[in-house]
């Protein structure tokens, strides 16, 4: 008996589909799972190198009191031609090359920012265009200095679960364009930079392991930049300008590594003894030091670059992972934590198996060749984004103005006859 709904009947069962032949309805059935592997990284930071005492110039401040409070020694600023899209596009193309990889193959693109050049557009379609990657799906992530760690998580998801094989996750940010050199107590913090990498999906196993993501709103006002929804500033706030309560960030940044350091290895199903290095967002060397004691392990177990950069969003972890692995402090199927936290607030851990992929072939004739067919497509992607232009430039004009097929829709005036404006009845 068919069921009032007509799709099932009184067993459960599909009813017989009119022609008599029996029903068989379509099963969705998940790929099976994969492993999501660290392949490539990579990064640019401006050229503009901005100590403490460059800033005494024209905030009150002292070199000893910023690096004994922070550990930040300098930091770099972005150039009129550095934005978040130029450095992450940068960052993106030195990981395509470590990995060995062509834009073309790109399934996903996520850029983590605070500091985009537009709302939308985001900066990640700005990179897919630049980069030629014409497969990938791009879009940007907010979730301040954690955004990194959360698009990492949802790209090596998306691999894992076998929906894309290949993501580039950048982190890229230009603070220097948001900081409001009337507060002292921010604007020497923070510095400019992006970093990337990608992720490749394998039957082999490793990678990336496990992840926690948290957030906690009530904490939303400590620390953020009013943007253009705002319909009224709060007190002492500017538009486009980023404020901070540094001493309650603090207590939670601390307290929020040592928990989320925690509770990732427990899923993750590892000892701190197990973990080679912790990769944290990079806001201030006390902060470290602090959440070291916590859990009770050595600060070295902390990987920091806090002095060179200051503290670059959501660009500090993927910058921070590409300087340990060159400093030597990151090798193959090392374990590693990246743990991020901010605005939000938000927080997010993730632990890692570092290149734990079998490398390609040795950089020889084969890897220079498809470098040089890299390069190509970026030439390509170039005249390709020219051309698309054009192309809708002259296609507006051969079809003419939308206004001139009004007629066409329904409940619009008759051509020539515009239409009248609403009379004020008084
Ligand atoms: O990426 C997002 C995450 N962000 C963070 O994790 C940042 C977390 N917060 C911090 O790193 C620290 O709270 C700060 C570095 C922001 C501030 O350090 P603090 O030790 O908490 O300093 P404070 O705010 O308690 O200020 C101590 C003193 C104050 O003077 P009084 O009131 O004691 O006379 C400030 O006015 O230091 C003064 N001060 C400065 N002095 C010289 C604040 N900023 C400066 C400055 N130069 N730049």
């Amino acid at each position: 008996m068919a069921a009032s709904d007509g799709s099932l009947n009184g067993n459960g069962a599909h009813p017989p589909a009119r022609d008599g032949r029996p029903h068989t309805p379509h099963i969705w059935q998940p790929r099976h799972m994969r492993y999501a592997h660290l392949t490539g990284w990579g990064i640019r930071v401006p050229d503009r190198v901005v100590t403490n005492v460059d800033l005494e110039a024209v905030v009150d401040t002292t070199d000893d009191w910023i690096r004994t409070r922070t550990g930040i020694q300098e930091r770099r600023f972005a150039s009129e031609r550095d934005s978040v899209t130029q450095m992450g596009f940068e960052a993106a193309r030195a990981a395509l090359n470590r990995a060995d990889v062509l834009p073309n193959d790109i399934d996903m693109i996520i850029v983590a920012t605070s500091t985009p050049e537009d709302i939308y557009p985001s900066s990640a379609s700005k990179i897919q265009n630049l980069l030629g990657a014409t497969r990938a799906g791009a879009f940007d992530l907010s979730a301040a200095c954690s955004g990194f760690v959360y698009g990492l998580n949802m790209a090596a998801q998306a691999i894992r679960s076998g929906s894309i094989n290949t993501a580039l996750v950048i982190g890229s940010e230009v603070n220097s364009r948001v900081l409001d050199w009337n507060d002292r107590s921010t604007c020497v913090l923070f510095g400019d930079g992006a970093g990337a990498v990608l992720l490749e999906g394998s039957d082999q196993a490793g990678g990336f392991m496990d992840a926690v993501l948290g957030s906690d709103g009530s904490g939303a006002e400590l620390l953020g930049i009013p943007t253009v929804g705002t319909a009224t500033l709060a007190e002492g706030r500017q538009m486009h300008k980023l404020h901070m309560d540094g001493r309650e960030v603090f207590r939670f940044a601390v307290h929020i590594i040592t928990e989320s350091v925690r509770d990732v290895l427990e899923k993750a199903n590892l000892s701190l003894a197990d973990v080679d290095l912790i990769v944290p967002h990079q806001a201030n060397q006390r902060i470290l030091s602090a959440a070291a004691r916590n859990l009770n392990v050595s600060e070295a177990l902390f990987y920091s670059n806090v002095h060179r950069y200051g503290n670059t969003s959501a660009a500090s972890i993927p910058i921070a992972l590409y300087e340990a692995e060159r400093e030597g402090r990151l090798k193959p199927n090392d374990n590693v934590v990246v743990v991020g936290f901010g605005g939000g607030l938000t927080w997010a851990a993730a632990a890692l198996q570092w290149q734990s992929m079998q490398e390609k072939a040795p950089k020889g004739l084969a890897y220079r060749l498809s470098q040089g067919r890299r390069e190509l497509q970026y030439i390509g992607a170039f005249w390709r984004a020219r051309a698309m232009k054009t192309y809708r430039r002259v296609e507006a004009a051969l079809r003419g103005s939308p206004a001139k097929h009004a007629n066409l829709r329904e409940g619009t005036p008759p051509k020539g006859k515009p239409e009248e404006a609403p009379r004020d009845k008084r």
